[in-house]
C-alpha cells in the first residue's frame, strides 16, 4: 500500500508529523490563541506524551513552537498527559496537567510561565513543590487524570474536578485550593454515574440562557445553566449533559433525566474525543476544540509518519430551547475561503444526483439548504428505534426513502464507486416527525482495511413547521466536519479514498428519497491553505 501525503489536511490543525491526542490547555491570553496538545515527538504512535505548543492571532494560522511541557522531573517523568489553564487574578496563566511518576501513578502537577512578557509564552516553569494532588485515600493511581480549569467560589477557594472511577462508577472529583498549591479533597464528588467507566478529560463550565455570548468559567449568577462533559473510555465517545451547579454544597445536577452515558447528548456523533472548551476574553465566546483520531491501521500511520488531527475550533452555546448545545465553527475560517460556487432554487428530484464542479472540492467549506417540498412520503417511524447510529448503519445513502436520504456525497470519485455521504431522513411519528443526520462512509474507499463506521444522531427541529434544513460540511482530504441544522448536530468522520484524490474528488448533492427535495440556496468555497505549523 502506498500511503503518502494525500491525507494530509490542508486546514485541520495537525503538525508536521508524527502522533497526536487531546487538546489541552486552549487559552487565549494577551491577544493570542495557544493549543497545546498531546504529541509523540518520536513517532506516529501513541507514546513518550509532551504538551506540543502552538499559536495563532486568529485559531486559523499556526505557529509551531518548542513542546512546552515535557517529562523532566519524578512527577512527570512518565509523561505529560492532558490538562487545563486557568488565568488567574494579575493576569496569570497556569497550567494544570496530569503527570506519570516513577511509580506509574497520575498525580496533578502545575506550571507557570517563565517570562510573562514573551508575547507567546514559551518557556514553562514546574515549581519543586509539585505535585501538588497525589492518588492517596484509596484513589485509583490509574484512573486520575485530565484536571479542569479551575473557576472561582464565593468563599475565595479555586475548584477543579480530575476525571476519575471507582468500580464502574465515573467521576469528577473535586478539589478546593486557597492558594493554588495546597488542594483539599471535597468530601463528594461535583458529579458520578454509575455504569460509565472511567471520564476522562472532563469540562465543566457554565452557559448563557438567551444569546451566543460565552460566559467566563468562574462567573456566576442567575440566568446560567451548566455543562459537564465526560469522555468515556470504554465507548470512546464522549456525553454532555446541560443542568444547575448548586454552588452552596458544590453538587452538580443534570436536568431531567438526561444521562451521561450512550443515550445522552454529544457535541459530536462521529469522531471526536477528549475535547475541551475555553473562554475567549477577546471575542466573548467559548470555544471547543476537539480530537479527531486517525479511522486507518496502525501500519498505515507508521507509513504516513503521522496520526491524529484537531477539527475546526467551533463557538459552542445554549440553545434557545435549553435542550443542548449549539455549534459552529468559528468565523474566522471564513476567511480562508476562497474561489465559490452558488446553486440557488435547484430542484433535485428522487434518484437524482446534481454535481457541484467549478472549485478543487476536495478543500472545501460547503453550505447548503434544502427545503421539503412535502412530507407526505415519509417513512414510518418504529419507536423501537432508539439508536441513530444502528439506524443509520441499517439505512445507509443508497438505501431508497421517502423523505431522504437527501445531502451530500463529499470525497466521491466520479464514478462514485467512492463517496463519504453525508444526509438527513425525515420519518412520520405517531404524533410527530422525526429527523435523523448520518455519515455514510461504507464507500468512502475502494482500499481494504479501513475502519468505516456509520455515525448517526437525531436533529431536534421541527421539521413540519420549518419546512427546511441545512447542513454544512467542512470536507479537508481525510475529514468530513459535519454540521446539521445550523449546528444542532454535528459529526466528524475521518476517510482515506483511494480514487477520489485531490482534483479527481467531486461533490454531489443527493437525493434518494421519494419526495423531491429543493436546493433554495447552496455556497461552496474551495478553502486556502493556511500557516500550519510551519508544514
Ligand atoms: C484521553 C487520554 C487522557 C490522558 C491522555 C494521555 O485521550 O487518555 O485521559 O490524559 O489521553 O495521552
Amino acid at each position: 500500500i502506498v500511503v503518502d501525503n494525500q491525507y494530509r489536511t490542508g486546514y485541520h490543525f495537525q503538525p508536521p508529523k508524527n502522533w497526536i491526542n487531546d487538546p489541552n490547555g486552549p487559552m487565549y491570553y494577551n491577544g493570542v490563541y495557544h493549543l497545546f496538545y498531546q504529541y509523540n515527538p518520536k513517532g506516529a504512535v501513541w507514546g513518550n506524551i509532551v504538551w506540543a505548543h502552538s499559536v495563532s492571532k486568529d485559531l486559523i494560522n499556526w505557529i509551531p513552537l518548542e513542546p512546552a511541557i515535557y517529562p523532566s522531573k519524578p512527577f512527570d517523568i512518565n509523561g505529560c498527559w492532558s490538562g487545563s489553564a486557568t488565568i488567574l487574578p494579575g493576569n496569570k496563566p497556569a497550567i494544570l496537567y496530569t503527570g506519570i511518576d516513577p511509580q506509574n501513578r497520575q498525580v496533578q502537577n502545575v506550571a507557570y510561565p517563565k517570562n510573562l512578557s514573551d508575547p507567546y509564552l514559551r518557556e514553562w516553569v514546574k515549581p519543586d513543590y509539585n505535585p501538588i494532588i497525589e492518588p492517596t485515600n484509596g484513589l485509583n493511581a490509574s484512573s486520575f487524570r485530565d484536571p479542569t480549569t479551575a473557576w472561582y467560589g464565593l468563599d475565595g477557594r479555586w475548584r477543579i474536578v480530575i476525571g476519575s472511577k471507582r468500580k464502574h462508577r465515573g467521576m469528577a472529583i473535586l478539589y478546593r485550593s486557597k492558594d493554588f498549591v495546597h488542594w483539599v479533597r471535597a468530601k463528594h464528588p461535583l458529579h458520578s454515574a454509575n455504569g460509565t467507566g472511567m471520564w476522562e478529560c472532563p469540562d465543566f463550565y457554565p452557559v448563557a440562557m438567551g444569546g451566543e455570548l460565552g460566559v467566563d468559567t468562574s462567573e456566576y449568577g442567575s440566568g446560567l445553566k451548566y455543562v459537564l462533559k465526560n469522555s468515556l473510555d470504554i465507548t470512546r465517545y464522549e456525553y454532555y449533559t446541560l443542568g444547575t451547579y448548586n454552588r452552596n454544597v458544590d453538587k452538580y445536577i443534570p436536568d431531567g433525566a438526561s444521562a451521561d452515558n450512550r443515550s445522552g447528548l454529544r457535541y459530536d456523533y462521529g469522531n471526536f474525543y477528549a475535547s475541551k472548551t475555553f473562554y475567549d476574553q477577546g471575542k466573548k465566546r467559548r470555544i471547543l476544540w476537539g480530537w479527531s483520531n486517525e479511522s486507518d491501521s496502525t501500519r498505515d500511520d507508521v507509513s504516513k509518519g503521522w496520526a491524529g488531527i484537531q477539527t475546526i475550533p467551533r463557538k459552542v452555546w445554549l440553545d434557545s430551547n435549553g435542550r443542548q448545545l449549539l455549534q459552529w465553527p468559528v468565523e474566522e475560517l471564513e476567511s480562508i475561503r476562497g474561489k465559490q460556487v452558488y446553486m440557488m432554487n435547484k430542484k433535485v428530484k428522487g434518484g437524482d444526483f446534481v454535481e457541484v464542479s467549478g472549485i478543487m472540492t476536495a478543500q472545501s467549506d460547503v453550505e447548503v439548504t434544502f427545503e421539503l417540498s412535502s412530507l407526505a412520503k415519509a417513512e414510518p417511524f418504529d419507536p423501537t428505534w432508539t439508536d441513530p447510529q444502528k439506524l443509520c448503519a441499517q439505512k445507509g445513502a443508497d438505501v431508497k426513502g421517502g423523505v431522504g436520504p437527501f445531502g451530500l456525497l463529499t470525497l466521491a470519485s466520479a464514478r462514485r464507486e467512492e463517496q463519504t455521504a453525508v444526509f438527513f431522513r425525515i420519518f412520520k411519528a405517531s404524533d410527530n416527525y422525526v429527523t435523523l443526520m448520518c455519515h455514510d462512509p461504507s464507500r468512502s474507499s475502494v482500499r481494504p482495511g479501513l475502519y468505516k463506521p456509520t455515525y448517526g444522531g437525531w436533529v431536534d427541529v421541527e421539521i413540519k413547521k420549518k419546512g427546511k434544513i441545512s447542513l454544512r460540511s467542512l470536507i479537508d482530504h481525510s475529514v468530513v466536519e459535519s454540521f446539521g441544522a445550523e449546528g444542532k448536530t454535528c459529526m466528524t468522520s475521518r476517510v482515506y479514498p483511494s480514487i477520489a484524490v485531490g482534483d479527481a474528488a467531486h461533490l454531489f448533492v443527493f437525493n434518494n428519497g421519494a419526495e423531491d427535495v429543493k436546493i433554495t440556496e447552496m455556497k461552496a468555497w474551495e478553502m486556502k491553505k493556511p500557516l500550519m505549523n510551519g508544514d
